[in-house]
Parts: C-alpha cells; sequence; structure tokens
C-alpha cells in the first residue's frame, strides 16, 4: 500500500513533502549586496549545478527575499559551503532580518575579499563559488537563478592532491523540517564501463 499525495488536492503540501524526500540538499550559504551597498547573508538549500561546461550553479528563492533582490539588482552572489562548525551561524542568518540589516555584521560572522567579484565572501567558510547572474526564471511562487560561475576558491587545508576533499570539507546538507545532515560517511564505487 502506498499513500498517495494528489498535488491538486488542496490539503497536500508539496512543499513540505519535497523538502523531507528530495534529501539530502546541499546548502549554498550566500553573499550578496543591495544597490545602497547593504550586505546580505542567508542560506539555500534549494542550490544544484546547472550546467557543467560553461559552470553554470542554480539557486531558487521561495519568494522574493533579500538575496533574490540583490542579485536582481547587482548580478553577482557568492556561495560560501557550510561546514560542520558554521551550522549554528548559518542557521542563525537565515531569521528575517529587515533588508537594510546586513546578517554577517549583525551576528558577527567575519568577511573577506573575494577574488573576483565584488561581493565578499564568508571567511571561515572553506570554499567559495563567485558567480555572474546568468539568467533567472520565475516559477510560480519561486524564482529559479543561474549564475555563472567566475572563480572557485578552496582553502589549502581542504585540498588533498589538489582536489577537495570531503573529509576537510565536512559539508552540512538541509533535510525536511528543521532536519539538517551532518556530513556523510563515504563509501566509494567504481563507475562501470561500457558493457
Ligand atoms: C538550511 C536552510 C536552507 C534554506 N533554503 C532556502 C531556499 O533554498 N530557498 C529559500 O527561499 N529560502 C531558504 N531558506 C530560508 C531563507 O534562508 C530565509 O528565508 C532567509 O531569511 C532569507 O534571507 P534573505 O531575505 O536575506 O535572502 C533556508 C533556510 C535554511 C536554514
Amino acid at each position: 500500500m502506498r499513500t498517495v499525495f494528489d498535488t491538486s488536492d488542496p490539503a497536500t503540501n508539496p512543499y513540505d513533502l519535497l523538502t523531507s524526500i528530495v534529501v539530502p540538499r546541499p546548502i549554498a550559504w550566500i553573499t550578496s549586496v543591495a544597490s545602497d551597498g547593504t550586505g546580505n547573508l542567508a542560506p539555500h538549500s534549494f542550490f544544484n549545478v546547472a550546467c557543467a561546461r560553461p559552470p553554470i550553479v542554480s539557486f531558487a528563492s521561495v519568494g522574493r527575499k533579500d538575496t533574490l533582490r540583490n542579485v536582481l539588482a547587482t548580478q553577482h552572489f557568492v556561495i560560501n559551503l557550510v561546514s560542520e562548525e558554521l551550522s549554528h551561524l548559518a542557521n542563525a542568518s537565515s531569521a528575517p532580518f529587515e533588508p537594510d540589516v546586513d546578517e554577517a555584521s549583525a551576528l558577527g560572522i567575519d568577511l573577506e575579499p573575494s577574488a573576483l567579484v565584488t561581493v565578499p565572501r564568508v571567511a571561515a567558510s572553506p570554499v567559495s563559488i563567485e558567480c555572474r547572474l546568468h539568467s533567472s526564471i520565475k516559477l510560480g511562487n519561486s524564482h529559479l537563478v543561474l549564475g555563472d560561475i567566475l572563480a572557485i576558491t578552496v582553502a589549502d587545508e581542504a585540498l588533498v592532491d589538489g582536489h577537495p576533499s570531503m573529509e576537510a570539507l565536512r559539508p552540512m546538507s538541509r533535510l525536511g523540517r528543521d532536519e539538517w545532515g551532518r556530513p556523510p560517511e563515504v563509501m566509494h564505487l567504481t563507475r562501470p564501463e561500457r558493457p
């Protein structure tokens, strides 16, 4: 037996279902800057790689939030990886701060200059992905934002043989409701040859 959740039934809440089913989701902790220069920092877990070459990432804003407004206005953003020790700060930055408040300064989160874009990155985050707005698509109550990746920076301590190491990055993920996923246990499977 299965319970069928018909999305045309008003009693069905697809957001609650999907955020508990499409898991674990990586977390983009996004720094952005408003037209008046006000900084902003907020986590977004509707986040993925959208294109390999050219490298493009996507995130989705459910509703019109400060991050979305800033990216549409100033065209740039930086995705910072949330390592385990940054979980509480990343969560704290998701509070509904007023648009004129910079979450990073309100919460005492140190930022530092990025490599190629004027939007700063989170200093304690081991990875930053510097993006320029590619395009955005309005989908119902959400906006899908695509960003061309201009640079990826990785802390040297997180590189093993020049490659980002899962053990060193220890990325957190988002599950359903208020659940977060700790860094996963890694197993290796060799990709099969063409049969
Ligand atoms: C781990 C985590 C992931 C989140 N993912 C998203 C997301 O993908 N899209 C979204 O619109 N809001 C998401 N939120 C909620 C936003 O972070 C929250 O609404 C925040 O206040 C938006 O900030 P802003 O208005 O400064 O952009 C998430 C919250 C948390 C804690």
